[in-house]
């Protein structure tokens, strides 16, 4: 298995381009099953999350083909219902074919999607959603059984103990796209992403207004088209590269990443003294030096997002004061937080806080990545300790990470991939 091994102390300087959404890309996906005509979809990221729904879509009978960052998707008259675990297993986010495979072909057997690290992870929204809809559902040996003899459209309330539901939305989204009558989703995530997925879905022929904020009106039409679209950049990646850029003291230009899409973290690094400069095509960010503590909640979108809240825990680590972190979303997620303590870290946890005194410096350790965005935080943290960090478990960065360590690179850090 490859490790990850970084020494620390260079100061990151450049610009680096930001890849397509890994979190649009996914339901992008799964939505065009939703016609029987070819879709193309652009500004595709090469990430191992990408080639596991590739392969659901190929086990169910697609054909797709893939030209650099284009992917071209023929479902035709596909023949499958059904993805089985060992390939659902590796990334939950396969149950978002659901929705798509229940309206188009009214019957689907996904297996659940099982456990995760970064803490409880339930399904009881999507299933909500879709029996509103009209859908029988029955779980059993592990497998989630739907049929519709057909899906009518009305008004649902998805919000959930931790408030919308990414997935859930987009799940429900697709189904009512070709459900009979109208389908008002109240609670609705409001990410960026469904917005995208929406774009997509509008652009096959459905008819959905008000994607983006928490309540999504979807017209329900008989059938959906091919369509050509292009995947939003990755705010999480560029969020990534920010700290990379804060962390180190550096300056960098993060080409792509869109402002509209990133204003509670450009929010929480201005705040401890990063100079943030939007431009037209990208955000360029500096920091001088000890940045200052801060007091971080992560929250459904426009919040803080969960999926920044490893990395800029790395980044609270090495800065002034004390910081707290307190996780709404997955109150878990904090398994990252024992690897940076072998670094040096002060961090106490109490329940969904994380409270931080910052320290001088953080020495490198061998460390072990428990998930994507925890990888990331380590791959942050190691580009500041002293000496040489090795982090092993890196497949997860391959997950959703286009390229990381050449993008890093070329900025100036130290890093390498190595065989074991
Ligand atoms: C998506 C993202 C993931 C991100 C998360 C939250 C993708 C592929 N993944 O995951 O990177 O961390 O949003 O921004 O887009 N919940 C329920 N019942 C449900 C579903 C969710 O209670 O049926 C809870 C979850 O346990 C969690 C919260 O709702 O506490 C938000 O989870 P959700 O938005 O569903 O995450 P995903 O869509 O799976």
């Amino acid at each position: 298995m490859d490790k990850i091994k970084i020494r620390g102390s260079n100061r990151l300087v450049g610009s680096v381009d930001i890849s397509g959404a890994k979190n649009s890309l996914l339901p992008i996906l799964a939505a065009t099953l939703l016609s029987d005509e070819e879709c193309i979809i652009d500004n595709v990221s090469n990430l191992k999350d990408v080639k596991t729904m590739i392969q659901i879509l190929g086990c169910l009978g697609v054909l797709v083909r893939q030209e650099d960052k284009r992917l071209y998707i023929e479902p035709k008259e596909f023949l499958g219902n059904e993805a089985s675990y060992e390939l659902v297993k590796t990334m939950r986010a396969s149950i978002c074919i659901l929705g798509p495979l229940l309206a188009r072909k009214r019957k689907a057997r996904v297996s659940f999607p099982g456990g995760c690290i970064i803490g409880r992870r339930p399904i009881d929204l999507h299933l909500k959603g879709l029996k509103s809809l009209g859908a029988k559902i029955e779980c059993k040996h592990g497998y989630i059984n739907a049929e519709a003899d057909s899906l009518k459209g009305r008004r649902l309330y998805l919000g959930g103990p931790f408030g919308s539901s990414v997935l859930a939305t987009a799940n429900i989204m697709m189904a009512a796209t070709l459900a009979e009558g109208e389908t008002h989703i109240e609670a609705a995530a409001s990410e960026p992403e469904i917005a995208d997925l929406a774009d997509f879905l509008n652009k096959m022929g459905a008819k959905i207004e008000g994607a983006g904020t928490p309540i999504i009106q979807i017209e329900g039409v008989q059938k959906l088209h091919g369509a050509k679209h292009s995947v939003i950049p990755d705010r999480i990646e560029a969020g990534t590269y920010m700290i990379a850029a804060a962390i180190t003291g550096g300056d960098v230009f993060i080409r792509n990443a869109k402002v509209e899409h990133l204003g509670a973290v450009i929010d929480a690094l201005d705040s401890i003294g990063c100079v943030i400069d939007v431009r037209e095509d990208g955000i360029s960010i500096k920091s001088n030096g000890r940045l200052s503590s801060s007091e971080i909640t992560t929250l459904p979108y426009p919040g803080f997002p969960t999926d920044m809240q490893a990395q800029f825990m790395s980044l609270l680590v090495v800065s002034d004061g004390v910081s707290v972190i307190t996780e709404k979303v997955f109150p878990e997620r904090f398994i990252h937080a024992g690897e940076l303590k072998r670094m040096g870290a002060d961090i106490a946890l109490e329940g969904p806080t994380a409270i931080i005194k910052g320290v001088s410096s953080l020495s490198a350790a061998d460390v072990m990545a428990s998930d994507l965005r925890a990888s990331a935080a380590l791959i942050l943290a190691g580009l500041v300790a002293e000496g040489d960090t090795i982090i092993s478990r890196v497949y997860h960065l391959d997950r959703g990470y286009e390229r990381i360590v050449e993008k890093l690179g070329s900025l100036g850090a130290q890093i390498e991939r190595v065989k074991e």
